[in-house]
């Protein structure tokens, strides 16, 4: 599977979701290549005379979504997000998300929290039975005692913590934070996990989306599935 054909997958994904935008809704705006083409999508439709406001997860997302011509609300207000759309690292089966790749988790958990309805679109590749594994836990921290954080992860998950670094020096999120990368083989409790985890002081956000979504949309060889939470296996 070469990296072209996922993109290909991606955007199938990203098309369908657009599908469920309506005319005049507050959206939230993912982070990452599948969310992307939505961002690009939406500015297609707001360019055809639809009616739109924007919640971008990030500065990638916001600098694309005026790109689009998509209207961007204020980052500190207080909104009614009608849909958010995202895409996420690897979904179990009952649709629990592992996200952070990009380091966007935090922004992402907020507006999907927020949001009436939360979607999220994926190539079949993301789907796992079980999470952890081939994806660590990306764990947003902030940088005072970050050691001392990253000890008591370790000792609760009983796995491998990496400082998440970028041409050799800490990863920074945009809130200013650090991320630390959790080599988890299996996540049995996602639920648990992520409530014991936003326990540990200095923890400020977890990748776990867990019971979050409502739509899943997955790019396949074989076209696009659009599962519902209710046919969840
Ligand atoms: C960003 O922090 C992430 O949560 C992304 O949503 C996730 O990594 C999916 O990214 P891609 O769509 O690029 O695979």
């Amino acid at each position: 599977m070469t990296s072209h054909n996922l993109d290909g997958f991606k955007k199938a994904a990203a098309l369908k979701a657009v599908e469920f935008v309506r005319d005049g809704m507050v959206v939230g705006l993912g982070t990452g290549s599948t969310a992307k083409h939505m961002v690009i999508a939406l500015g297609e439709q707001v360019r055809a005379g639809m009616k739109l406001r924007g919640v971008p997860t990030s500065q990638e997302t916001a600098t694309l979504a005026r790109e689009a011509g998509i209207p961007l609300l204020d980052s500190e207000t207080r909104w009614e997000i009608d849909i958010a759309i995202d895409g996420a690292d690897q979904v179990d089966p009952e649709f629990n998300l592992i996200k952070g790749g990009g380091g966007a988790l935090l922004k992402e958990k907020i507006v999907a929290a927020s949001a009436k309805q939360f979607i999220v679109m994926v190539d079949h590749t993301k789907q796992v039975p079980i999470l952890g594994g081939s994806f660590p836990l990306p764990i947003e921290i902030i940088p005072f005692g970050w050691g001392s954080t990253a000890r008591e992860i370790e000792a609760l998950t009983k796995s491998r913590v990496v400082l998440r670094e970028r041409n050799g020096t800490p990863f920074r999120t945009e809130t200013g934070n650090l991320i630390v990368d959790v080599h988890i083989d299996r996540i049995t409790q996602p639920g648990g996990l992520e409530t014991a985890l936003n326990l540990i002081p200095g923890v400020v956000e977890t990748g776990l989306f867990v019971g979050r979504t409502n739509i899943l949309i997955v790019g396949t060889p074989e076209g696009v599935q659009t599962l519902h939470a209710s046919q969840k296996k």
